[in-house]
């Protein structure tokens, strides 16, 4: 059941028993009229909830044409199947397409289905998967493009180098960029939309996610631009935010190996710094987080279709229920709250240059509060 159903339901509950039993806050409201009115106020609120969940009117998918990027894997390629079983005219684009991944996805689907060949940090194989995708519409109009493709490391800064924030902005931003502003005029043909995979890592930052996070949260700023002045064109703008899931992006092996091979190229002065424990430490913590990635993938392809499909699409998508309460919750906290939310998270030891030397903690801003007002209380 959905979140949003199970908050009205909840409600309808209590509304009853407020009703029946006179609970506080409404016992003293004596007059019928006035417990009436409580009783339908809290009813609105119900039925307001289950209309949100109820599904949204769809586009017919006859004429329409998707372009995806990253269908090797993971969410492209699950998108791209539903969509062609959907019979939406589906260009599936892929970074390896003679590999496995391709060519699955090209056995397991109709002959609608295209896979063209996109490396979306190569401004030449961009604009060959546009050439492509024109002389291949046929009647069609190109309906969206899915911008899905995606790489990720989890390393603390330190050993992250510039040249790994640099892949991973080229892939996450300027890809969607590069894809984004060739795909435009055909999009203005059609008044259709643009799907941009962000990630909840776009809004919250934890320790280890840096480059990950700054290329989701610029992801998002695209998107937040893009919407606004294609709005005088009709072109709707969707971000899809989920938080972590079980795919090969999140597949421990390769994150912990990458984190291996930094760690080695990392300055032995800043090794020294960290110690060993510290990073093994890290690694467990890690693989701990990654453990608990959702294997649920089918809740974000849902969330991608619709995103897709809706007649009017939301603007911001961001996949299950309880991602959507965390991230509400985390966005409401003050950021030392946070901060200190996401460190017992993700539990660390003390590097050991920092293990003999006497602590030196700022102070916090409670205790830094009750230092002022003892000096206000002896200056009065
Ligand atoms: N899984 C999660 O927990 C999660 C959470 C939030 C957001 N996301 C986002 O969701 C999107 C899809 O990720 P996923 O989870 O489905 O992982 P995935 O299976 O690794 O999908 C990413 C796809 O992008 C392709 N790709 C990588 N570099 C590319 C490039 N330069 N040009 C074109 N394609 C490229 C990959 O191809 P290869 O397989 O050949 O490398 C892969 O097919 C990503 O944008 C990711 O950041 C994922």
């Amino acid at each position: 059941m959905k979140f949003r159903t199970c908050l009205a339901v909840l409600i309808v509950n209590f509304a009853v028993v407020v009703y029946l039993y006179r609970l506080w806050p409404f016992q003293n409201l004596t007059e019928d009229v006035y417990q009436k009115l409580a009783f339908s106020a809290l009813l609105v609120v119900a039925i307001l909830l289950l209309w949100s969940t109820l599904p949204r009117p769809r586009v017919d998918p006859r004429g329409k044409a998707v372009f995806i990027t990253g269908c090797d894997s993971g969410f492209g390629r699950e998108l791209a199947e539903r969509l062609d079983h959907m019979g939406y005219h589906v260009f599936a684009g892929c970074l390896a397409p003679d590999r496995e991944g391709a060519r699955d996805l090209k056995k397991s689907t109709s002959d609608r289905l295209k896979i063209v060949p996109i490396d979306v940090t190569d401004d030449f194989q961009v604009s060959q998967a546009v050439r492509y995708v024109k002389n291949n519409l046929g009647d069609n109009q190109l309906w969206a493009v899915v911008n899905n493709a995606g790489v990720a490391v989890f390393c603390e800064i330190e050993w992250c180098s510039v040249q790994e924030f640099q892949k991973i902005m080229d892939v996450n931003v300027f890809g969607i960029v590069r894809v984004t502003k060739a795909f435009l005029p055909l999009l203005r043909q059609s008044e259709g939309r643009v799907i941009n995979v962000a990630s909840l890592a776009g809004r919250f930052t934890l320790p280890a996610f840096a480059a990950y996070s700054m290329s989701k949260k610029a992801c998002i700023a695209f998107s937040d631009a893009l919407r606004q002045e294609m709005n005088k064109f009709n072109i709707s703008v969707v971000t899809i935010e989920p938080g972590l899931y079980k795919t090969p992006i999140t597949h421990e092996g390769y994150l912990i190996d990458h984190n291996k091979k930094s760690w080695s190229e990392t300055p032995t002065e800043v090794r020294a710094d960290y110690g060993e424990e510290y990073f093994d430490v890290f690694l467990q913590q890690v693989s701990l987080s990654l453990k608990q990635a959702r294997p649920n993938v089918q809740e974000v392809v849902d969330n991608m279709v619709e995103a897709v499909c809706a007649q009017r699409p939301i603007y911001r998508y961001v996949p299950y229920w309880r991602f959507q309460l965390r991230a509400f919750i985390i966005g409401s906290l003050p950021t030392f709250l946070s901060d200190k939310l996401f460190a017992a998270r993700f539990k660390m030891t003390e590097p050991v240059s920092r293990k003999n030397r006497s602590p030196k903690t700022p102070p916090s801003p409670l205790s830094n509060w009750i230092r002022l007002h003892r000096s206000w209380s002896k200056q009065s």
